[in-house]
């Protein structure tokens, strides 16, 4: 072991513990064989302590050292041949009276010249120089020692994330631990994650954090979390990352004691002044304001009447003689629908309440808009609004936090999801209109715009709780710089950073990546449906109950005949009609409305004929077959890279799918049992309700265990679970199997609540063959928002792998309850090799 460890880690001293920390900066020591004509030494023309040039030769230095080895001295001045000079262009002139770029840089963008060991890296501002240092190093530790000289620039000034965390330090959907920011209401004293985590975001080009939730509490800005978050902005500054805050527009009453927050009100604006002068005087390079107002409940303009541009306006006038911008969210639906109005459509809010007000927003505003109408759903069409403002910034917000996405224990890898939306061609004035060209500003001529990213990073070592989510979180930098930017192939840089230049691991993570957002897609809600998810409770597993009979107006409609939202303008809610002509005449008509969007903008029976040739409830059946079918191949892919990987990551990567796949058959079964029930229609392939490799635990012989009825009913399979007669107490399943004799997977699916952890045991022929607790939510291994209810977020498999069975044999499962968690069983099932179910 030890041998092989060299072999592999000649540099061994400085081998750091492989848990995810480094994400995709590791600078792990390259396989032997690749040699580079390296600098000798780093020249970097500012040594000021907070420079990003200063950070950019420390990193140089630090990421050399780790990749092949040498330490290489950092000086500020002089002209060492074959040396790496950073720094931003006037300082290259400045040192050497010349500069081989001319003007090809705009602000943030940067210039790199490799030419074997003599490498230039300049900058158009500093934060730019240290991107520089950031992408040779990136080439080096992917042993790509070509020759270069280019300059690059970025799509739009504005490359942010969301960060939602609360001043009591947790983290709205977060998955990944308690903020790094925040706890107990201060700012927390320890900021070196802050610091790391700068570090992450400068490497893919990330400007600047909003660090508290949109849901903003006042006391963020009051005098000492101004304070606070001021050391925040520090330890930001050396990696050229800026610091926003969100605010809470009702702060003029609740922290300034006034009587008011209407934004026209004189003692209002004299309110916000003052803050926004105390945050400069604190941080000079203040990024800006993020507003989320008169939006589920939010206070907001409206409120006093006046309009989302007063409000806007409002933080813009304050803010811009400090150069400052206002990031004003555009997910405003107070009023909330009725479903029995045909025509009510929550998707129509953005564009009814924005689209009056184009150009009516100060020029330091930019509307940040949702990708889709609706929220985050696994597939939205883009939003209207990115058509409908022609005279206003917009920038788009996409989410790295997996909201309803798995919540980052399913591999979902978003990029492909992000360009549908990207790539998507508006056609405003019938003129090409990519919703790429409208948020960079090209489109419209705005002077501003770009996008932010919700990004849920915690305490945890692996920030997003999960290793291979972090690609999400990578490729988002990657695509804002350019989104253009091919996403298999910024997954393959991710990989080759993240976990070395194997060629076997490379493939098999590509290929489950890119898998995997249509697998889930397949799994949970698909042809434009939504996702599914429980929308009133976790956000995590299926309920699609929860979506109808609800004010939240994200409906399907569903009744026993027919699917779909009427968006059409000839009988539906008008929302089709939102989009410029030549696209609002797609999405109206069915027939051009493709089939991953039919259920958006259609209301059709079951019967109704896809393009594929298949019913819309065929299609159903197949793709939720299809989408587990992918997922549970995933661990089957996973495990061949045992050794090629450190065991730390892949053990930990290997508990995620082999919970995906488990988790990938609970929502098949739920969205499949409950659109089997509704509509009455076979599955014409005979696989929904007919199940021959389980034993439903209420069938077995049960002593200590009564039944149980499942809500929702489609949670559970055959909707019954057995649970304990107590809490406290023990409960056996038994049965006498009637199998083909043979050796089979035995999985057994069962529910983990919040708030319990029972043990159990299965036993065959008395003889024990496994054991299990179920305690992953109570101890966060999976970080997923729990349930405390037997539901489809709690129901939950475990597998063990190839028991020799014969006819006859008798299975007997134990549970002990524990806490609130009645040892909950909902099925055995025993699987022939190659059977998923
Ligand atoms: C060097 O960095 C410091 C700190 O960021 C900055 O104040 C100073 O202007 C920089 N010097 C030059 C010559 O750019
Ligand atoms: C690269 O460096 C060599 C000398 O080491 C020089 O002859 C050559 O012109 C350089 N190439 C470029 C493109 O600057
Ligand atoms: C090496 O890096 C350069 C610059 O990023 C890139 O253009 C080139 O395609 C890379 N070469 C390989 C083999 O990946
Ligand atoms: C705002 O933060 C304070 C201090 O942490 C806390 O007491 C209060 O409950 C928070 N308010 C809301 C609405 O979360
Ligand atoms: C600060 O946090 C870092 C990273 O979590 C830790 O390594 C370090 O020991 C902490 N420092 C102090 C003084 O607690
Ligand atoms: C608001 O009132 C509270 C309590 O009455 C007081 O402590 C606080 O200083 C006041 N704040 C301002 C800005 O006047
Ligand atoms: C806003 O307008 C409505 C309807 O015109 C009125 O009832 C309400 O009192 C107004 N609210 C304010 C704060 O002026
Ligand atoms: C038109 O709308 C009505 C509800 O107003 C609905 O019942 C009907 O199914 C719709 N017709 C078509 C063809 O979609
Ligand atoms: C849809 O189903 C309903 C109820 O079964 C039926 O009356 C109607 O004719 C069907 N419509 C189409 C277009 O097939
Ligand atoms: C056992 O399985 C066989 C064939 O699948 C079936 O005919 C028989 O009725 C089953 N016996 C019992 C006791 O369920
Ligand atoms: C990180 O999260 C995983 C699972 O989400 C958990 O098992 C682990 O204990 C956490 N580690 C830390 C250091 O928070
Ligand atoms: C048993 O469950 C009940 C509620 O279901 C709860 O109040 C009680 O505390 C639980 N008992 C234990 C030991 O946790």
């Amino acid at each position: 072991m030890m041998l092989k460890l060299l072999h592999y880690f000649p540099f061994i001293g400085l081998v750091v513990a492989e848990n995810g920390l480094q994400a995709w900066l590791r600078y792990a020591p390259l396989p032997q064989g690749h040699n580079a004509r390296l600098p000798s030494s780093i020249i970097a023309l500012n040594s000021s302590t907070n420079s990003p040039v200063n950070t950019a030769g420390q990193e140089l230095q630090k990421g050399i050292q780790g990749i092949f080895g040498n330490r290489l001295s950092i000086s500020s001045i002089g002209k060492a041949p074959s040396s790496a000079v950073i720094g931003t262009v006037a300082q290259f002139q400045e040192a050497f009276g010349s500069s081989p770029v001319h003007n090809q840089l705009e602000e943030d963008g940067f210039w790199l010249s490799v030419n074997g060991s003599t490498v230039q890296i300049l900058g158009q501002n500093e934060r730019g120089a240290l991107y520089g240092a950031f992408e040779y190093l990136s080439m080096l530790a992917q042993g790509n020692f070509s020759n270069v000289e280019y300059a690059t620039n970025p799509a739009a000034p504005v490359r942010w994330i969301n960060s939602w965390d609360n001043m009591d330090g947790s983290i709205t959907r977060g998955f990944g631990g308690n903020s790094i920011f925040f706890a107990d209401g201060h700012v927390v004293s320890n900021l070196t994650r802050a610091a790391e985590y700068a570090r992450l975001l400068s490497s893919i080009r990330v400007n600047a954090v909003v660090v508290n939730d949109v849901n903003a509490n006042f006391t963020t800005i009051n005098p000492e979390n101004i304070q606070g978050v001021g050391r925040i902005a520090d330890v930001f500054r050396p990696y050229g990352v800026q610091l926003g805050l969100s605010l809470d527009f009702a702060s003029p009453m609740e922290l300034g004691n006034l009587s008011t927050y209407d934004p026209l009100d004189p003692g209002v604006i004299a309110f916000w002044g003052d803050i926004t002068q105390q945050i400069y005087a604190r941080i000079p390079d203040f990024a800006g304001y993020l507003v989320k107002a008169d939006s589920e409940g939010t206070p907001g303009p409206l409120v006093y009447n006046r309009t989302l541009a007063d409000g806007a306006n409002l933080f813009a006038n304050v803010i811009k003689p400090f150069g400052g911008i206002v990031m004003y969210r555009a997910f405003v639906y107070n009023q909330l629908p009725d479903e029995g109005d045909w025509k009510a459509d929550r998707a129509n809010a953005a564009v009814d309440f924005f689209h009056p007000l184009d150009g009516q927003f100060d020029d330091n505003v930019i509307i940040q808009i949702k990708y889709g109408p609706i929220d985050f759903q696994v597939r939205e069409p883009a939003s209207p609004l990115f058509a409908n403002l022609l005279e206003t910034n917009t920038a788009i917000e996409l989410q790295v936090a997996q909201e309803y996405l798995g919540q980052q224990c399913h591999l979902v890898y978003l990029p492909p999801l992000w360009r549908t939306i990207l790539d998507f061609d508006l056609r405003v004035q019938n003129q090409s209109s990519f919703v790429r060209d409208v948020i960079t500003g090209e489109r419209f001529k705005r002077p501003l715009g770009g996008s932010a990213a919700v990004v849920n990073v915690g305490l945890n070592d692996t920030w997003l709780g999960s290793h291979l989510a972090m690609s999400n979180l990578y490729a988002y930098g990657r695509l804002a710089w350019d989104w253009t930017s091919d996403s298999e192939m910024i997954l393959q840089d991710w990989t080759r950073l993240t976990f070395g230049l194997d060629k076997t691991v490379i493939d098999t993570i590509t290929q489950m990546s890119m898998a995997s957002w249509p697998a889930y897609e397949n799994y949970s809600g698909n042809l434009g449906e939504q996702t599914l998810n429980d929308i009133l409770y976790t956000h995590f597993g299926p309920n699609p109950q929860t979506l109808d009979n609800t004010v939240w107006g994200q409906w399907t409609r569903a009744d026993h005949a027919s699917i779909g939202m009427d968006r059409t303008v000839s009988n539906g809610t008008g929302f089709s009609g939102q989009y410029p002509p030549e696209v609002a005449e797609m999405f109206e008509d069915i027939e051009t409305t493709p089939d991953n969007l039919l259920l958006w903008f259609h209301h059709v029976n079951y019967t109704q004929m896809l393009k594929s040739g298949k019913t819309v409830i065929q299609h159903f059946y197949d793709a939720h077959y299809e989408g587990a079918e992918t997922a549970n191949n995933f661990v089957a892919m996973w495990q061949s890279l045992k050794g090629k990987i450190d065991d730390e990551r892949f053990e930990d990567v290997l508990f995620r799918q082999v919970f995906q796949a488990g988790h990938a058959i609970v929502w098949r079964d739920s969205i499949l049992n409950f659109y089997h029930n509704i509509s009455g229609i076979p599955d014409g392939a005979g696989r929904v309700g007919h199940h021959p490799f389980r034993i439903e635990a209420e069938s077995m012989e049960l002593s200590g265990y009564q039944r149980y009825v499942v809500s929702p009913f489609e949670a559970a399979s055959n909707a019954i679970a057995i649970v304990t007669l107590t809490n406290s107490t023990t409960g056996t399943a038994t049965t006498v199997l009637n199998f083909t004799s043979g050796v089979y997977d035995l999985a057994v699916n069962y529910f983990d609540l919040y708030g319990g952890n029972s043990s159990y045991q299965v036993l065959l022929n008395q003889k024990m063959i496994g054991q299990w607790v179920g305690n992953i939510v109570d101890i966060g291994k999976l970080g997923h928002t729990p349930s405390i209810y037997l539901d489809g977020h709690s129901a939950t498999r475990i597998t063990f792998p190839q028991v020799p069975i014969k006819k006859g044999d008798t299975l007997k499962i134990v549970g002990q309850a524990n806490g609130v968690e009645p040892a909950p069983l909902d099925y055995v099932v025993l699987l022939p090799a190659g059977v998923i179910d």
